[in-house]
Order: C-alpha cells, then sequence, then structure tokens
C-alpha cells in the first residue's frame, strides 16, 4: 500500500501562550520548557470537525489526483466528530459526494491514523483495487477543561488526511504494528458522555466530560510504548534506525519526542516536529506533519520513513514506509 496524497485543514484561530496566561495560572515559560508548546489552532463557531476533515481530504484527492467518487473505503480516526451519530467519515463521504464508498469512524485515540492506515491496507490487500481515504481529525477544543493548567495549555483543533492505495512502484507500507495496553486506561480518558454518564446525567460534575489525564505517570508509557512500536515495524522490515531518514511522531510532549528519537538513536535533524505549532491535535499530529513534511519538500521519493504513535486506551502503534 503506498500513500498517494496528503492534506491538512488548519482552523484560522490561534491561541498563544500568552493567552492562556489570561485564562489560568500558567506562563509561557512553563509551557514552553515542559510541552515545547508555543500555540495552538482553535476553532471558530464556523469551523466544525467535518469541514476540517472535508478540507484535508480534498487536499490528499488532489495531490493522489483521484476524484472522490474513486473512493472505496473512507475511514475517519477521531473521538471529537460532529455527532455522536451519524460517524465523522459519513459526513466527510457526504460533502466529497464519494457515494461508492463505505465509511466509518474507529477509536484509537491519538494513533487512530495509524489504526487507520492499517485497517486500509488490510482492505487494499483484499482487494488491490481499493481506493481509500484516511482521516485523522480531532475538535480537542470541545473536550478540553478551560479551567484545568494540567492539560488545557496542550491540546488543540486540527485534521490531516491520506488517500491511499495498492500503488504501482516498489515502496508503501514495509511494515506496521498496532498495540493495545488497557491496564491503565483510566490515566488519560473522557469519563463523561458515554452511556455510562451520559449528558446531563443528574449528579455528574461538568469536568467529567472534558479530558482527564494523569500527564506526568502517561508520559512514562508514551516513551515506553512510541520505542517499543518503532523497534518491532524497524525489526519485522529489516532496517536500523540509522536508515530511517524521517521519524514522524505524534506531538503530545517535544520531551517525550526527543526521548524516543534519543533511545531510538535517530538524530533530531531527522524528526518532524511542529509540535510548537499545533499543540496536540490527537489523531490529526501524524498526518498534519507528514503533509507539511511532503509540501515542503523535506521527503522525497525512496526516503525511509517512520510513523510512531501513542495514545488514550492506550494504543500504540508504527508504520514504516518507503516514500
Ligand atoms: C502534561 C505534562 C506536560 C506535565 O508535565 P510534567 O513535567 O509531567 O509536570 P507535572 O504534571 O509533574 O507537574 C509539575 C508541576 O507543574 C504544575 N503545572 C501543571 N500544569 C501547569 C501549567 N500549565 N502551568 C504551570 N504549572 C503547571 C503542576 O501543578 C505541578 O506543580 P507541583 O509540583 O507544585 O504539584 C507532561 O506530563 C506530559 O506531556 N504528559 C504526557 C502527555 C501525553 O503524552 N499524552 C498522551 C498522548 S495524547
Amino acid at each position: 500500500m503506498e500513500i498517494l496524497g496528503t492534506g491538512r485543514g488548519i482552523p484560522k484561530g490561534i491561541l498563544t501562550n500568552q493567552d492562556l496566561e489570561k485564562m489560568v495560572d500558567t506562563s509561557d515559560e512553563w509551557i514552553t520548557t515542559r510541552t515545547g508548546i508555543k500555540k495552538r489552532r482553535i476553532c471558530s463557531q464556523e469551523e466544525t470537525w467535518t469541514l476540517l476533515a472535508t478540507e484535508a481530504s480534498r487536499q490528499a484527492l488532489e495531490m493522489a489526483r483521484m476524484s472522490p467518487e474513486e473512493l472505496d473505503l473512507i475511514i475517519a480516526a477521531t473521538f471529537t466528530p460532529d455527532y455522536r451519530l451519524p460517524s465523522g467519515a459519513c459526513l466527510v463521504q457526504n460533502e466529497l459526494k464519494a457515494y461508492k464508498a463505505a465509511a466509518f469512524d474507529i477509536a484509537a485515540a491519538c494513533t487512530g491514523f495509524i489504526y487507520g492506515l492499517v485497517i486500509a491496507e488490510k482492505f487494499i490487500k483484499d482487494n488491490p483495487h481499493t481506493k481509500a481515504l484516511v482521516i485523522g481529525a480531532e475538535v480537542l477544543s470541545a473536550v478540553t477543561n478551560w479551567e484545568d493548567r494540567s492539560t488545557c495549555v496542550l491540546f488543540g483543533d486540527g485534521a490531516g488526511a491520506a488517500v491511499v492505495a495498492a500503488g504501482n512502484h516498489q515502496g508503501g507500507v514495509l511494515a506496521s504494528y498496532i498495540g493495545s495496553d488497557p491496564r491503565v486506561w483510566d490515566l488519560l480518558c473522557v469519563p463523561g458522555g458515554g452511556s455510562l454518564h451520559p449528558p446531563f446525567k443528574p449528579g455528574v460534575a461538568k469536568e467529567e466530560y472534558f479530558v482527564k489525564m494523569k500527564g506526568n505517570e502517561v508520559f512514562k508509557y508514551a516513551i515506553k510504548y512510541m520505542e517499543e512500536a518503532a523497534r518491532i515495524v524497524l525489526k519485522r522490515a529489516g532496517f536500523e534506525a540509522r536508515d530511517v531518514d524521517w521519524l514522524i511522531p505524534h506531538q503530545a510532549n517535544i520531551r517525550i519526542i526527543n526521548m524516543v528519537a534519543k533511545k531510538l538513536g535517530i538524530p533530531l535533524e531527522k524528526v518532524i516536529v511542529n509540535i510548537d505549532e499545533y499543540g496536540n491535535t490527537s489523531a490529526a499530529t501524524i498526518p498534519i506533519a507528514l503533509d507539511e513534511a511532503v509540501r515542503d519538500g523535506k521527503i522525497k521519493k525512496g526516503d525511509l520513513v517512520l510513523l510512531d504513535a501513542f495514545g488514550g486506551g492506550f494504543t500504540y502503534g508504527a508504520i514504516l514506509l518507503k516514500w
């Protein structure tokens, strides 16, 4: 399976660390040194999940020179689509008029884009004519507690997408791996809004409807599992970390990114980083970073690219591909 096109949908509104200083007890200095984030994008009333995801998808289709009617499959990785029902993927399908496709969402949090690519790969193995659109998109501002300084400085909104198909040159996905460890799922969760604590259930505090995270504990798991997933795909494909031209890690914290790169032995010049611009956009971080690196001309044909993510669940996964 090859990635034929990439795209991104980015909200216009920018929220800086200085803006956050006026909202909660924090400082630009703390956020920058502890996370690497300088600003993040936040949706306005008019900018919806579907709008961002559709924009990313249109760009990816254009790069792939494919019309929406050719799509057989649309997979959206997200936990913040516009509605609980229907899926975000169906709403993008409607906007694109991609009526031939089957469309569904997957819930794998920040690892969702990698999970989506792995699922698409299976469909393509089953039928090599399959043309698929994989989206990673989030409006995290809707599930952020703007009074909680330990989480609100971290998240942002955005969307990325990739068009994938069997392809016709030697390359594409060389190895992939996904895994999950639910034993400490409650270190990172949104307790309210599901069927256990539906909206408006009496006695449920409003804070329960937002992302809750024990950041310093999640931090350790992120490093452990991102390193593990990366090593597994490198081994499966018969490569060493030094062969990697570009590492595109999930953008949750610059210190996590630096430590994973260091543990793998990949120099920082080979790591794509945009967390300073966007913060953590969950399932969207990797496709946004991939699209920027492709359009900036950093990633060139024949490059070995390693995608590596970790998120709530916990979920984790990696993909090694030849561009
Ligand atoms: C959230 C995160 C940035 C916090 O950084 P940290 O170095 O672990 O900081 P801690 O949570 O231990 O808090 C240290 C201190 O900073 C304070 N603090 C927390 N947020 C703050 C903020 N925005 N501004 C200023 N101080 C803050 C804490 O209250 C604590 O103070 P105390 O020592 O007086 O109790 C970091 O743990 C992280 O990135 N975690 C992983 C995120 C992640 O990977 N998510 C999963 C994938 S989506």
